[in-house]
């Protein structure tokens, strides 16, 4: 771009006016010229006009200018030299984030497979679980109490007689009923503010990210997640090109500070009502804090609620999206916990301004389909089977936790802490700053039992210590014996 067109291009994207109505003057300048170049609209190299020419063309003041031109040098995003001015930087932040979250082996992976680098991060970013299941390991659900049978007479119903538009695709955003049916759970249990045309059905919270990633966000651009973080959210949104920004998580859930405020996101991924991994609950405070934040910044809040249905002691929590009043929540469910990962569906409720271009988006992009399943999903909930299979879950759960609590409640006698948690399918054991959690967790497995160090959920060097034990995979019977047996070893390691 010229000089010239950029001042004519700038003025049209800042009339364009995709901003909030409080967003001061330079950061749209900063956020429309950061855009610009993340998206290669502006190449490395790229000469701007003067700060002085630039605030004559928008019809700002030079400090305006000054200021945006201030963030984006500090930023990394331009350079200025006496005498040849402000130039796009030949090596931009996003560059630098790719290079340093990729493997040091990225460019022999890349050659060796073919790979590209967005390929390149979503196989390797982290250690692949291991998919042997055993005991306490996390993420791993009891399919025992699900209703086969019941489930089956539904399918079957469906395919007696199956209408040719459950054969295809699936347009507007999913199968109706299905939707209703949420909207009708959702308003009950979670106060989730919403009318139906809000829902749209996915394959679950993973494709509801990237979808929204891919919707809401330009490559290189900012995300707060919360450190530490569920890794699924994590490599679809690095996959994504974005620039991610760890939120340290305090007993009063995401907790940004000062410096992460001078730097606002474009997204905010976040698990309020039982942070991933942590367990803690989001304060109300903090969640007023993150909502006036979003609507005063125009960031996007991803509200991740993947296990609000299993509440086992104290009222529910609403949602963070029903006290939202500025449209700035995307709400994401799944059907993994309470049906079965397998069946594929999830929802995500948006704001009323994104519902169209969201249901577009969803069919260009991934072509959902799955209709009869969601035909059949409608009427397991319509008839009830839902609320009772939820209802039993929460009392083999509920009774699995309470156990295993008990079981584990000699750690605390060695410096470890098991904080006091409602709700969610794992435990959270905190261990001491100085304790090597991957290998308590080496020698929990050499008993038999999966847990997960908190470390490997951590980004950067000051990581939580802990383990992740999940209680929904294993059976009742066996959780007091080998909950003894994991605080032995959590007692052994500590008193070495
Ligand atoms: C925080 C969080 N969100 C979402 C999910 C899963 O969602 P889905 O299976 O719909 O992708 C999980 C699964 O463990 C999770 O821990």
């Amino acid at each position: 771009m010229e000089s010239l067109t950029i001042s004519d291009w700038l003025l049209t994207e800042l009339k364009l006016g995709r901003f909030p109505p409080r967003m001061p003057a330079h950061r749209r300048v900063y956020e429309t010229i950061r855009r610009a170049i993340a998206s290669h609209h502006l190449t490395p190299g790229t000469r701007l006009p003067s700060t002085r020419s630039l605030a004559d063309a928008l019809g700002f003041s030079r400090n305006t200018l000054l200021a945006a031109f201030e963030q984006l040098h500090d930023e990394g995003y331009v350079v200025s030299q006496t005498g040849s001015g402000t130039r796009v930087a030949k090596m931009l932040p996003e560059d630098y984030a790719e290079k340093n979250t990729l493997p040091t082996a990225t460019n022999t992976t890349i050659t060796a497979n073919g790979l590209s680098v967005r390929g390149t991060v979503a196989a390797g970013l982290v250690d692949q679980p291991s998919y042997e299941v055993q005991p306490f390991a996390p993420g791993e659900d009891d399919f025992s109490a699900f209703p086969t049978q019941l489930w089956r007479r539904l399918l079957n119903r469906q395919w007696r007689n199956p209408q040719p538009a459950h054969l295809d695709y699936g347009h507007a955003g999913g199968y109706l009923p299905l939707r209703r049916a949420i909207a009708n759970y959702l308003r009950m249990s979670r106060a989730v503010n919403l009318t139906v045309e809000q829902i749209l059905i996915t394959s679950g919270t993973q494709q509801s990210i990237d979808l929204c990633a891919r919707l809401l966000t330009d490559h290189g651009d900012r995300v707060w997640i919360e450190n530490p973080c569920y890794w699924g959210a994590r490599r679809v949104l690095e996959v994504n090109g974005l620039q991610l920004h760890p939120v340290p998580v305090d007993d009063e859930g995401m907790a940004p500070g000062n410096a992460d405020f001078r730097r606002p996101p474009r997204l905010i991924y976040t698990t309020p009502s039982h942070q991933y991994p942590k367990g803690v609950v989001m304060s109300y405070g903090r969640r007023r804090l993150l909502l006036d934040y979003a609507a005063s910044q125009g960031a996007w809040i991803l509200e991740d609620d993947y296990d609000s249905e299993f509440r086992f002691e104290g009222r529910p929590l609403s949602s963070l999206q029903g006290m939202d009043q500025s449209g700035r929540v995307l709400y994401l469910g799944t059907f993994s916990k309470v049906m079965y990962p397998g069946i594929k569906l999830g929802y995500l409720v948006v704001p009323p301004n994104l519902a169209e271009s969201f249901k577009r988006g969803l069919y260009e992009l991934q072509r959902p389909g799955q209709v009869v399943i969601q035909a059949a999903l409608a009427e397991f909930i319509e008839e009830g089977h839902f609320a009772s299979h939820i209802r039993r879950l929460r009392q083999i759960y509920g009774e699995r936790r309470r156990l295993l609590q008990k079981a584990l409640a000699p750690v605390t006698s060695v410096g470890a802490r098991l904080p006091p948690a409602g709700s969610g399918l794992h435990l959270v054991i905190e261990l001491p700053p100085d304790c090597d959690d991957v290998r308590v967790a080496e020698l929990a497995a050499e008993q038999g039992l999966h847990v997960y160090p908190l470390s490997g959920y951590g980004i950067g060097e000051h990581r939580e210590k802990g383990l992740i034990v999940g209680y929904a995979y294993a059976a009742t019977e066996r959780i007091a014996p080998n909950g003894r047996i994991l605080a032995d070893v959590i007692r052994a390691a500590l008193s070495h």
